[in-house]
């Protein structure tokens, strides 16, 4: 597996599998089986209802613990929760993860932040990260952290490449997740004459020509899927090189638009919000 170095000197694997609209059966299928194929990254979070069926796939795929890089990320409505971490933990079924998020800055995000530094200072979070701070919120926070996180997660994709926000990351080291990276199942992504026809080329499919983008751009990539056959494509995707050219073409398609456009309304109802959490096992 492909990784690469975060700024805490710890490696991540370039490709995982994204849980977000995973109901806990098909989560649980998908990270076994994901993990059982060779996955070694799992991305979920408080708000996706999912972490202790994301827990039990981890136990029943047979793979250890400590070769999964688990993923999560508090919902603003548990940043002031000082027993957010550790609920969060027993609910995955874990004593640390190996990176904790902030999901959105939407409520008290500075005390949700502090929360992270504070799990990272534990051992309960290996690594930290800030999840759709673009803009004026990344930028507060930079003068605020006591630790630099180690990823932001945001939309990202051939139609959005966060070109802006990836000045202010390359001068903190800080890596780039992507969410949406296929497109979050539109099809017109899928469908582009350029992807397919680079696809081609390599003996690929459209998804795997835009997953290999990804991490020619540097970027982690976490594909959702309650599919099995293509969460096995979405990990057949390093045994091929995209040229230069190649990427250069994919570049024409960045029209900076976004498939997701989240209001300052939808960030108060996000701090009001409450997950209504699975029931213990
Ligand atoms: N931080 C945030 O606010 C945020 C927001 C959104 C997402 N995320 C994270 O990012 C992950 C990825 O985003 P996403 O799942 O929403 O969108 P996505 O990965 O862009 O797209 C998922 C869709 O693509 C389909 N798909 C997956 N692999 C495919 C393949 N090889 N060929 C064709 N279709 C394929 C899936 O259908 P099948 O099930 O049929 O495969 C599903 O409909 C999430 O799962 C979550 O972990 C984070």
């Amino acid at each position: 597996m492909e990784k690469i170095r975060l700024n805490n000197g710890l490696e991540c694997p370039v490709i995982g599998l994204g849980t977000f609209m995973l109901s806990p059966a098909e989560a649980e299928n998908s990270v076994r089986e994901a993990l059982k194929m060779g996955y070694s990254l799992v991305d979920t979070a408080n708000a996706y209802v999912n972490e202790r069926a994301c827990g039990r796939g981890l136990r029943e795929s047979g793979v250890a613990r400590k070769d999964v890089f688990l993923s999560t990320k508090l919902w603003p409505s548990e940043y002031e929760n000082p027993k957010a971490v550790d609920e969060t933990l027993e609910r995955l079924g874990t004593d640390y993860v190996d990176l904790l998020f902030i999901h959105q800055p939407a409520g008290n995000w500075l005390a949700g932040y502090r929360q992270l530094e504070k799990a990272l200072r534990d051992g309960k979070a290996k690594s930290i990260g800030i999840s759709n701070f673009e803009g004026k919120y990344i930028a507060e926070l930079e003068g605020k952290w006591e630790l630099p996180p180690q990823f932001i997660q945001v939309e990202a994709h051939p139609y959005f490449t966060q070109r802006e926000l990836r000045q202010t990351l390359d001068r903190h080291g800080i890596r780039l997740m992507s969410w949406y990276p296929l497109g979050h199942g539109d099809k017109s992504l899928l469908q582009e004459p350029i992807i397919a026809e680079i696809g081609k080329a390599h003996g690929k499919t459209p998804a795997q020509a835009i997953l290999r983008w990804h991490t020619q751009m540097g970027f982690v990539v976490i594909p959702g899927s309650r599919n099995v056959a293509h969460i096995k494509d979405n990990l057949d995707i390093l045994d091929f090189t995209l040229s230069e050219q190649e990427m250069a073409r994919i570049a024409t398609l960045d029209k900076g638009v976004r498939y997701y456009h989240r209001t300052d309304e939808q960030l108060v109802q996000f701090a009001a919000w409450k997950p209504s959490y699975e029931p213990a096992d």
